[in-house]
């Protein structure tokens, strides 16, 4: 289980802390909010009342894609991709796709084409044979620009090769929803469903997610053990004692307060990617223009990621000097899969001379302890997360409790964390200048204005 200390949040540890009265202030907003979210009981909450598919999924990856296929690739973008990648790079070596087949004992390599830049797909591209690669287009409403555009370059090359789609392709999709399931008909395509009531940002512990998990090997039924089991414990304890409660507690009043920026500063190389999942999750949920009455309130807080020590070197100028808008949340790995000694050459030199004999695990440890003590006496609040170690069961508690922490600070803030409006207007000013049916005043509102 994780471990959270939360000590450097409150004002008996710093100035700029949140006192007892500002807890006591928000009480009945935080129980009155938790009380709506488990009454309301959103998709991913009620999502983990089953998760015997955890299993289902596994059979399947065994007998149809383990000793068949080379290469596994998603296409999606934003919660169809982000949640893929934070599980392969914390839960699988960060190079495996640098690993000989032998090393990743015949195990696909994973790709996440999560883009459209053409270089990017190119050279993505030139580095699988298609003829050995199974391409999962990950997509709920199945009308996103980015993944349909790959998927259309991947079908392309498919029946340029003479390939068929059926053996090549894997659908994740809505169960009735979007153009996919026509597609999956059509061509008789394996399909994996997104339970309609889980929105994109909260998928990862769907089959969006675990497809892939599973083809690298992680053990997606411990990945929603830990889920659930975490889930289990924040319905069954009081609000204001569990760790997601009071995440979304202290980023509310200190938003309220003007410190809306949050730093996720990850001191490990594989959680860094789950600050990026984080980021998406915390900015499309609570950045909203309105409330649930319709008043234009403009909430957001806005998310930044940050890997320690490198950002040491980077970040933590402006942290400890700059303005007091910020609230640091340090993700740290107690024990890591690897321990790595540093010889102890140049004992003469008096700055080399200390590191000999001491482990990159000290030493990434205390760089970490001693950042957020700097950080606490620069006056500005922050907390620890602490994972025993990176394995399925952390990971799953991390995603259910910055999903629940998430959907209980939006209610607290009384606007909805599910829809993301904002992210519309973009969406269909592109369809409009690439010429899509029906978007023609939308070009010419473009072109008339520029
Ligand atoms: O959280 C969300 O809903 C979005 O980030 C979506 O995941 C993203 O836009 C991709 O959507 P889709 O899965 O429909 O292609």
């Amino acid at each position: 289980m994780l471990d959270y200390d939360f000590s450097n949040l409150y004002q008996n540890a710093l100035n700029a802390g949140n006192s007892e009265e500002d807890i006591n202030q928000y009480q009945d907003l935080l129980k009155q909010s938790y009380n709506r979210v488990v009454a309301d009981k959103p998709g991913f909450i009620s999502m983990l009342d089953d998760i015997s598919f955890a299993k289902n999924i596994e059979e399947w990856v065994k007998e149809n894609v383990h000793g068949r296929y080379d290469h596994f690739v998603v296409l999606g973008i934003g919660g169809s991709a982000l949640g893929n990648i934070a599980l392969q790079k914390s839960l699988k070596p960060i190079n495996w796709n640098r690993m000989t087949k032998e090393q990743r004992k015949g195990l696909p390599t994973i790709d996440i084409w999560d883009n459209v830049d053409p270089d990017f797909i190119r050279s993505n591209l030139d580095v699988i044979d298609p003829s050995k690669t199974l391409f999962n287009v990950i997509s709920k409403s199945g009308t996103t620009a980015e993944a349909m555009s790959n998927y259309l370059i991947v079908r392309g090359i498919l029946e340029e090769r003479g390939l068929k789609p059926k053996d090549h392709f894997v659908f994740t999709t809505d169960p009735e929803k979007g153009v996919l399931n026509k597609i999956i008909e059509k061509d008789g395509i394996q399909k994996w469903e997104i339970p309609p009531s889980v929105g994109g940002r909260f998928s990862v512990l769907t089959p969006v997610g675990l497809l892939s998990a599973a083809v690298a090997g992680i053990s997606v039924v411990k990945l929603l053990k830990g889920a659930k089991d975490t889930r289990d414990r924040i319905l069954n304890s009081k609000p204001e004692k569990a760790p997601a409660c009071e995440i979304a507690l202290h980023h509310y009043i200190f938003g309220e307060k003007n410190k809306k920026i949050n730093v996720m500063f990850a001191y490990s190389n594989a959680l860094y990617f789950w600050a990026d999942w984080y980021r998406q999750l915390w900015a499309e949920s609570l950045g909203k223009a309105e409330d649930n009455g319709g008043k234009t309130v403009n909430y957001g807080l806005t998310p930044v990621k940050a890997i320690g020590p490198t950002d040491q070197h980077s970040q933590v100028q402006l942290y400890n000097d700059g303005p007091n808008d910020k609230v640091l949340t340090f993700l740290k790995v107690k024990d890591f899969n690897n321990e790595m000694r540093i010889p102890g050459y140049h004992k003469d030199i008096e700055a080399l001379e200390y590191l000999g004999g001491k482990s990159l695990n000290k030493l990434i440890n205390s760089e970490q302890k001693a950042t957020a003590y700097a950080i606490k006496k620069h006056d500005k609040p922050n907390m620890t997360i602490t994972f025993p170690k990176i394995d399925e069961e952390n990971v799953g508690e991390f995603i259910f409790t910055y999903e629940f922490a998430t959907t209980l600070l939006g209610y607290m803030a009384d606007i909805n964390p599910f829809n993301q409006p904002g992210v519309e207007d973009g969406k269909v000013y592109t369809y409009a200048l690439m010429g899509r049916k029906g978007f023609g005043d939308k070009r010419r509102e473009i072109d008339t204005e520029n």
